[in-house]
């Protein structure tokens, strides 16, 4: 075999090699739009380690970039209004973990709490990501890829400021001020909310009167367990922006110059300006 020729099937290899075995590794951009200081959490799916920061305080105005390893799977919340007591413990009224410190390590978020999902390079290398509201609510989120190759890519989220509107018996409250939305499965307790029991199919459990609420104001968020048609999200190769608080209005600008695989609107126009008659609304960036 001439040099040249060797040369160059050694190049063809190496490029094979990199081509094939390199996966991509995500990063996250998580941005806090929120008026106050929130605490992300992040737990990582069962057979997935968990990363390097399970949580952080991140205040208002602030991004921290983190580096996903690939194949990861997991979620991401915010905890809001939290505080340490005499002892130092922390504490949040919202999404709290439980570890009593910043780092969630190994907890999840103690309902209502809004949740971004993902399971990155999955099924055919795709990327799949929702936003769910089927363990309740307590921040707006939105998620956007960027720099996606395959896929619908399409950003998802819930932009609205739900605990206005959460009806009464779903309301949590905190000095006066509704602070989270919970889940009809988790405050009523009923089957038919939560897909259990007898209701446990996609076949058998169908949207009620509350997850048609959070699914008319925030479209494109999973509004109840079987809600996977119009809730889940794929992209390839992509890095994700986690905005905290987002203002409606301006991500609709923004977004609606994007090519986006989703049918359903992300902001729901007819709902956005349902009337947000507490307190809580200051706690969110002007629009
Ligand atoms: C928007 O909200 C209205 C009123 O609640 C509802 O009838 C409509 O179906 C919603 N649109 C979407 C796309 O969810």
């Amino acid at each position: 075999m001439g040099l040249r020729l060797l040369l160059s099937a050694a190049v063809f290899t190496l490029l094979t090699i990199s081509f094939f075995s390199e996966v991509h590794s995500a990063s996250f951009k998580i941005v806090n739009k929120c008026r106050r200081t929130i605490w992300p959490g992040l737990l990582s799916g069962a057979n997935t380690p968990q990363l390097p920061t399970t949580g952080f305080a991140l205040k208002s105005g602030k991004s921290k970039t983190i580096t996903i390893p690939k194949s990861w799977s997991g979620r991401m919340w915010g905890r809001t209004h939290c505080g340490r007591d005499s002892s130092g413990k922390l504490s949040c009224l919202t999404g709290d973990c439980g570890s009593g410190m910043l780092q969630c390590a190994g907890s999840g978020a103690k309902p209502p709490a809004t949740l971004a999902e993902f399971t990155l390079n999955g099924a055919n290398g795709l990327d799949f990501y929702d936003v769910s509201l089927v363990d309740g609510y307590n921040l707006p989120m939105l998620v956007l890829p960027k720099g996606g190759t395959r896929g619908g890519c399409g950003a998802t989220g819930c932009l609205v400021d739900l605990n206005g509107a959460c009806p009464k018996e779903l309301r949590v409250a905190s000095g006066g001020r509704v602070v989270a939305c919970r889940s009809a499965c988790e405050a009523l307790g009923d089957p038919r909310f939560c897909c259990s029991e007898a209701f446990a199919t996609p076949d058998t459990c169908g949207p009620s009167m509350y997850s048609l609420f959070f699914k008319y104001i925030c479209p494109r968020a999973y509004s109840y367990a079987y809600d996977d048609k119009t809730s889940t999200f794929t992209c390839a190769s992509a890095d994700y922006m986690i905005v905290f608080c987002p203002s409606p209005y301006t991500s609709q600008k923004l977004l609606g110059a994007r090519k986006d695989g989703a049918q359903l609107p992300l902001v729901n126009k007819t709902t956005m300006y349902i009337p947000s008659h507490h307190a809580n609304s200051a706690s969110y960036s002007g629009r």
